[in-house]
C-alpha cells in the first residue's frame, strides 16, 4: 500500500546546488508548489539560472515537453524571508552543515510554521536527535507530550548531489521522529523519483560514514606522496569503475563540507579513523573549498 505524502506546498530554505537541486526535483517530479528561501539574493539568482538550464536541457533531449518544463519552473516561487515559508506542508532545510546554525533554524521554523508541518533537514551528517530537540518550544519539557509532540515532525532527509542526478535518498529518523512523518518524508522522496534507503542517526548516516574515510585516506595518500593527484583519481576511476576519483569527488562536493562531515564523524565517534587530514584542514584554512569557488585539489 502506498502512503500518501499529503505535500501540496513545500518549503526548502538554502538556495545552494542542494536546496536548488531539491527544489526541483519537487517541482518537477512530486509536482509540488515549492517555495524557496535563502538569505542570499545572488545565490538563488544562481540556483535559478541552473534550474532553467537543466529544464532546457532535458527539453533539448526530448525528455520533458516545452509545456512541462514550462509548468515544473512556474511551480518554483522565491520568498524574500523565512516568514514566507508559513503554510508549507513541509519544509526542507540545505545550509551549511552547522549544528548551532541548524537549531537556530529549526527553533525559529518551529516557531513560524504550522504545528503539523514537517520539518526536515538535508544534513550530511549531523545528529537529527540534536537538530529535533531544538524544535521543543521553551518552558515545554522535551519528555512531555507538547514537546514530544512538536519533536516527533523532525526527520532527516539527505540527498545526493547533483539532485537531478542521483538516485538516493538517505531517510533518518531521530529518536524522537513518528512514524507518520518518517512514512510522509519517505513517500514525498519517492514521489521525488529517488529510491530511499534508511539509516539510524549515527554520526554521518551509512552514506558519509562511509564514503569520509575513503576520501580522507586519498587526501592522506597524496599528503605522503604515495601517488600524484591525477594517479590517485584514475586508480578509483579506472580500476573501480567510479564516476570520479576521490579528490575529484572532495572538490565536487566542497572541501568545507567534507572537512565539517568529518569534523561530526571524528567529534561523533572519537575514532581515530575519522580524524581529518591536515592537508585537508589547510586547504580549508587557505580558503580552497573546491568546485564551487574555482580552487581545490582541481583548478576549476
Ligand atoms: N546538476 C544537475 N545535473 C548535472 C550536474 C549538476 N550539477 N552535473 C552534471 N549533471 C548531469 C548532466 O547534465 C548530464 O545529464 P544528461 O545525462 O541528462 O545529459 C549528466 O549529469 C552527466 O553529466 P556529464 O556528461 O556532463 O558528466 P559526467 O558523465 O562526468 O557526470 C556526474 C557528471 C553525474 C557528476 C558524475 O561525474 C558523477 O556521478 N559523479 C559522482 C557524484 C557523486 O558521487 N555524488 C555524491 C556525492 S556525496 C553527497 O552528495 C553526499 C553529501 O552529503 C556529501
Amino acid at each position: 500500500m502506498s502512503i500518501a505524502h499529503g505535500i501540496r506546498t513545500l518549503g526548502v530554505l538554502g538556495g545552494g546546488q542542494m536546496g536548488t537541486g531539491i527544489a526541483l526535483v519537487s517541482a518537477l517530479h512530486a509536482k509540488v508548489p515549492v517555495l524557496l528561501h535563502d538569505r542570499s539574493k545572488e545565490q538563488v539568482v544562481k540556483g535559478l539560472l541552473l534550474v532553467d538550464k537543466l529544464l532546457a536541457k532535458d527539453v533539448g533531449k526530448g525528455r520533458l515537453t516545452e509545456l512541462e518544463a514550462k509548468e515544473a519552473r512556474a511551480r518554483i516561487s522565491v520568498v524574500d524571508s523565512m516568514e514566507g515559508l508559513r503554510d508549507v506542508d513541509m519544509v526542507v532545510e540545505a545550509v551549511s552543515e552547522s549544528l548551532v546554525l541548524k537549531r537556530q533554524i529549526f527553533t525559529t521554523f518551529s516557531q513560524i510554521l504550522r504545528p503539523d508541518a514537517i520539518l526536515a533537514s538535508n544534513t550530511s551528517s549531523i545528529s537529527i536527535t540534536k537538530i529535533a530537540a531544538a524544535v521543543v518550544p521553551a518552558g515545554e519539557s522535551a519528555a512531555g507530550e507538547v514537546g514530544k509532540k512538536a519533536a516527533s515532525r523532525v526527520v532527516g532527509l539527505h540527498f545526493f548531489n547533483p539532485v537531478p542526478v542521483m538516485k538516493l535518498v538517505e531517510l533518518i529518523p531521530a529518536i524522537q521522529t513518528s512514524d507518520d512523518t518518517l512514512n510522509r518524508a519517505h513517500a514525498f522522496a519517492s514521489a521525488c523519483g529517488k529510491e530511499v534507503t534508511t539509516s539510524k542517526d549515527v554520526p554521518g548516516f551509512v552514506a558519509n560514514a562511509l564514503l569520509m574515510p575513503y576520501i580522507n585516506e586519498a587526501i592522506t595518500w597524496l599528503e605522503r606522496g604515495v601517488a600524484t593527484r591525477d594517479d590517485i583519481d584514475k586508480t578509483m576511476k579506472l580500476g573501480m569503475a567510479h564516476p570520479m576519483g576521490p579528490l575529484q569527488l572532495a572538490d565536487f562536493i566542497g572541501l568545507d563540507t567534507c572537512l565539517a562531515i568529518q569534523q561530526t564523524l571524528y567529534e561523533g565517534t572519537s575514532d581515530s579513523k575519522y580524524r581529518p587530514s591536515v592537508l585537508l584542514e589547510r586547504m580549508v584554512d587557505a580558503g580552497w573549498l573546491g568546485k564551487k569557488n574555482g580552487k581545490g585539489f582541481y583548478e576549476y
